[in-house]
């Protein structure tokens, strides 16, 4: 079993990567909305860990943490001036993604974990990349591709790995759709559209399974909301598509990706709303896979991804080169600004 299929409750602390001795982490976590629930969950259970402070400019309500409540803040600067924190989780609205992270790298010596996608256009990347001779934005700032973290997305990867006689994958196609569209106006100020918001999930996911070439052909629909791209791959030395669908226009969340392997007939079907998987060909059951249902699934993905992070050996997909890897393919053309 690997390190990224520990999604149970019973893990040792190695098996978490927490170092075992040592002062724990102090963390300042900035925006307090949705996904920062699941931050504060995770983090509550690590031991290694102190929740230094919180930031958010909104009026949330006290945020605790382990049974106490850390200072408040409204804004970046202002927690920086008063506390040195070791790492910065910043969950705040896509848009204000690159901004923070500036003032991050530039007023604190912290490691920086940014919420995906790390920017919302190439200028903002192109910014980041220019500070790079007066902080170390490539040591320094991580994107929680937290997709790639996913369970069954684990076990689909070690799958095709164990099975070179499948042959490439050669045909993807990927669906993500969240019901955004009852929270109207307030979706696109958190999340910017479809394809910004679930594109770099999809794209961050298929770097687990083939390498990413570039992005064929983008339309976006309903104002931004619903999105249909194609993006070209090699998988084992061959050429193959990916075709993914976005969209918020839908009753719930459901997310679901299936890879075809041509050459020898097998499909790969991943559920990432349930956490399952199969794999088949023809009328035969090759593998399949399910989880215990006890881990909530953000929860799935972001203990893995924490435990990455702080193992001093984090993954390659949270580092800086993937992000610009993933943000060039995501905002290639023009509609994808
Ligand atoms: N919601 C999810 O399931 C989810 C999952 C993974 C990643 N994300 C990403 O996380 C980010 C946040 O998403 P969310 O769903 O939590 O959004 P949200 O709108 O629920 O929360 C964002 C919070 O950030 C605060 N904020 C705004 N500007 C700020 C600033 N300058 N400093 C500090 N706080 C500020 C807002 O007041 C708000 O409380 C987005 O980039 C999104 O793509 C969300």
């Amino acid at each position: 079993m690997t390190e990224r299929e520990h999604v149970g409750s019973e893990q040792v602390a190695s098996e978490r990567g927490e170092p075992e001795h040592g002062e724990p982490v102090r963390v300042g976590l900035v925006g307090i909305g949705v996904i920062a629930a699941t931050h504060l969950a995770v983090l509550a259970e690590r031991k290694d860990v102190e929740l230094e402070f919180t930031v958010d400019p909104r009026a949330v309500g006290p945020v605790a943490f382990r049974g106490g409540q850390p200072p408040h803040y409204g804004d970046l600067g202002e927690a920086l001036a008063a506390h040195r924190p070791d790492l910065l989780v910043l969950a705040t609205p896509t848009e204000t993604h690159a901004e923070l992270v500036t003032t991050a790298l530039l007023r604190s010596t912290a490691r920086i974990l940014v919420e995906k996608p790390l920017v919302h256009d190439r200028a903002s990347l192109a910014a980041l990349r220019a500070l790079d001779g007066t902080a170390d934005v490539r040591g320094r700032v991580f994107t929680a591709h937290h997709f790639a973290f996913s369970p069954e997305v684990d076990w689909a990867a070690d799958l095709l790995a164990a099975h070179p006689d499948w042959g490439p994958v050669t045909t993807v196609t990927s669906a993500f759709h969240d019901p955004y569209v009852q929270r109207g106006a307030e979706a696109f100020a958190s999340y910017v559209s479809s394809w910004t918001d679930s594109g770099v999930n999809q794209l961050s996911m298929l770097t687990r399974f083939v390498d990413l070439v570039g992005l064929t052909s983008l339309r976006q629909a309903d104002g931004g909301a619903s999105a249909w791209c194609a993006v070209e791959f090699r998988s084992r030395g061959e050429a193959g598509t990916a075709r993914l669908r976005s969209s918020w226009l839908t009753g719930a969340s459901s997310k679901q990706s299936s890879l075809v392997l041509g050459r020898s007939g097998v499909e790969v079907w991943i559920d990432h709303t349930a956490m399952t998987g199969f794999a088949a060909r023809d009328g035969e059951l090759l593998a399949a896979f399910g989880t215990d249902g006890r881990t909530e699934r953000k929860v799935a993905h972001y203990r893995p991804l924490y435990a990455s992070l702080l193992s001093g050996r984090p993954d390659p997909v949270l580092g800086f080169e993937a992000a610009e890897r993933i943000t060039g393919i995501h905002r290639a053309l023009p509609e994808a600004e």
